[in-house]
């Protein structure tokens, strides 16, 4: 009778190690609105959509973004119609419900989970950005953020809700905002009223020089499931030849996310990562070098992160976009589609599919940092 259950044993355990290779969260971010103006629900999107999760995605975040005028305005709104942002850059538009629950289905259809992500910017105040919210707001003027932002975060936790959506983010990069501890933990009490998923915030990474930035200020880690960095911290170097220098840098983005690990004693993710395969500047061109740069970007990151899965879930990549003929090649920006990026995605997210095709048609949407 021993042998059998040692066969057994050992058996289970090889399984089990296998299985721990594929990151928890093999994830990916979704983005059309301003960062491409293929409406989720599209047939392009829905390609596009399963070119990802053949890579072996299993976790997918989607974005939509709603909109405040100033830094120092309270209202929050959605912008139904399409504007250009001042540079042209982007186009600002809010993603509708019905979209979003279509792309929701989708992710779902194809056996991923969802994490919904909102994020706010602000269209007509070219100095300041989200981490800025709120930086001279008096008491009356954060009570009436708050209950902007309570009130668009509580028809997503409804929507989350009715669509089964597996987590949601309850902030991203609300720098300034992220203080209001008090608010934030009456929020997401509030949240937990309506939703029964998990629950996580997109907090902005610090610089690695100076004493913290809101990953490891944000007093409020404890009333969320899973610890969310969006994770650019400033090691990235493009004289990096192989993975190993890759994983030398990272060392200390290694260190601190595990500070903060065992200072709540809560998994944590990257909400956001990515790396440009060139300058992220429109009109650019790519090349060979800088296509493998981005490659070995994503490896080393990936491999530093390999020995901490038990706590260390994993990356949602910043980013594919709703149009399935975009990057390539000649892309310099941050999405890993159908670049050499892609192909180390397959490997660590255990793909057992061919590789996507990139589809005939021509892509409508251009390089988006
Ligand atoms: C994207 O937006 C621009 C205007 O900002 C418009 O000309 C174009 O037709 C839009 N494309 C799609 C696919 O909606
Ligand atoms: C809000 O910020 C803008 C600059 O972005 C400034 O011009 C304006 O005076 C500010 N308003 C208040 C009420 O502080
Ligand atoms: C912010 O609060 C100040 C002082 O209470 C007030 O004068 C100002 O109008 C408020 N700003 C907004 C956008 O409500
Ligand atoms: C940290 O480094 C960045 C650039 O790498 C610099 O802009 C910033 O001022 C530095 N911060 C401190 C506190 O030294």
């Amino acid at each position: 009778m021993k042998l059998p259950l040692i066969v057994i044993f050992a058996f289970a355990v090889s399984i089990n190690g296998w299985i721990a290779d594929k990151f928890k969260h093999s994830g990916m971010t979704y983005t059309n609105d301003k960062y491409c103006n293929v409406s989720y629900s599209s047939e392009r999107s829905f390609d596009s959509i399963k070119n990802m999760a053949d890579v072996g995605v299993n976790w997918v975040a989607i974005v939509v973004t709603q909109y405040q005028k100033k830094h120092n305005t309270t209202e929050i709104f959605p912008l139904w119609n399409a504007i250009k942002s001042q540079d042209g850059y982007y186009d600002y538009v809010t993603s509708k419900d019905s979209d979003l629950e279509a792309i929701i289905n989708k992710a779902h259809e194809l056996g991923m989970k969802v994490m919904l992500k909102p994020h706010i910017d602000i269209i007509d105040d070219p100095k300041y950005w989200r981490g800025d919210i709120g930086e001279d707001f008096s008491e009356q003027n954060w009570s009436e953020w708050f209950d902007s932002y309570g009130n668009m975060m509580l028809n997503y936790a409804r929507l989350s809700e009715s669509n089964k959506v597996e987590m949601l983010s309850m902030s991203c990069e609300l720098i300034t905002a992220s203080e209001r501890e008090q608010e934030w933990r009456s929020l997401i009490n509030k949240v937990r009223s309506t939703y029964n998923g998990l629950i996580t915030s997109s907090a902005n990474w610090g610089w690695l020089n100076a004493t913290g930035g809101e990953d490891t200020k944000k007093k409020w880690w404890d009333a969320v499931d899973i610890i969310g960095i969006d994770a650019y911290y400033n090691v990235y170097s493009d004289e990096v030849e192989n993975y190993h220098h890759v994983m030398k840098l990272y060392e200390p983005v290694v260190e601190r996310i595990k500070f903060l690990h065992e200072k709540f004693k809560k998994p944590c993710i990257f909400t956001e990562i990515g790396f440009c395969s060139g300058d992220c500047k429109r009109g650019s061109t790519s090349s060979e070098k800088m296509q493998n740069l981005q490659a070995i970007w994503y490896q080393g990151v990936m491999e530093s992160f390999l020995p901490y899965q038990e706590w260390f879930y994993g990356f949602y990549w910043w980013n594919w976009v709703t149009d399935a003929a975009y990057g390539g090649p000649d892309d310099v920006c941050l999405t890993p589609q159908s670049k050499p990026a892609q192909q180390v995605l397959r490997k660590y997210y255990h793909s057992v599919k061919p590789p996507p095709k990139r589809p005939e048609y021509k892509p409508i949407c251009v390089c988006t940092a």
